[in-house]
């Protein structure tokens, strides 16, 4: 998901993410990380997002196995989609956006002051098989943008409370109760691994412009 305006995130978020992710038991490629953080190698992996249009954004992704959690390809996987994920400044992006088809997603929001009003952050999260439950049926719309449908916005109402299990990119199963701008975002990285965009979502098709267009007609302020 794209919301717009956000800068890019530094690498120390990155390295210290990946430090603690090695305490944690994280079956890190030891010496992929050494070459990202303590040389001069740039290690840096950022693929092509495909866009609207492109089959793979339209197919349900395959579950993962426990043991392909763990392995290089998956670990690398990962790791490249944070790496797209930050150079394109957006704060969740789907495995089938890079056009791979297995069901894992990441997200990261920063905090602070946004179109969306002031968003509590999110540090990076890796969603692998995930399955959710609406908590609370109550809607409520925020304008979603896509990486993979540039230069528009759409308004989508989702509810705003719900419960994520998954699995970590650790291999251990979590839970995650979401609300807020938070739910929404998930739900919208998940509608990816079932073939699933925001513009299937709309409730109005009045209410997809693009961003131009909405920034200049459309756009309200933060409260
Ligand atoms: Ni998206």
């Amino acid at each position: 998901m794209s919301i717009g305006r956000f800068s890019k995130n530094n690498t120390t978020d990155c390295a210290e993410d990946e430090r603690k992710g090695k305490q944690a038991g994280m079956p890190f490629d030891k010496n992929r990380a050494i070459s990202r953080f303590g040389s001069t190698i740039d290690a840096m992996a950022i693929r092509p997002i495909i866009r609207m249009g492109h089959p793979t954004l339209r197919r349900p992704a395959r579950p993962l196995g426990l043991e392909e959690i763990g392995n290089d390809a998956t670990q690398q996987l990962l790791t490249d989609m944070r790496d797209t994920l930050r150079d394109a400044g957006g704060i969740g992006l789907a495995a089938p956006q890079i056009d791979a088809a297995v069901r894992l997603a990441i997200i990261e929001i920063p905090g602070g002051s946004s179109r969306y009003g002031n968003l509590e952050r999110m540090p990076f999260t890796v969603f692998i098989n995930p399955d959710i439950q609406v908590l609370n049926p109550a809607r409520a719309g925020f304008w979603e943008g896509c990486l993979s449908v540039p230069g528009l916005r759409g308004f989508v109402e989702r509810p705003q409370h719900v419960k994520v299990a998954f699995t970590n990119r650790c291999g251990k199963a979590e839970e995650l109760e979401l609300s807020g701008f938070q739910a929404t975002v998930v739900q919208h990285e998940l509608d990816h691994l079932d073939g699933k965009l925001f513009i299937d979502r709309l409730a109005d098709s009045a209410r997809l412009a693009f961003e131009d267009e909405y920034q200049r007609y459309l756009e309200q302020p933060s409260p």
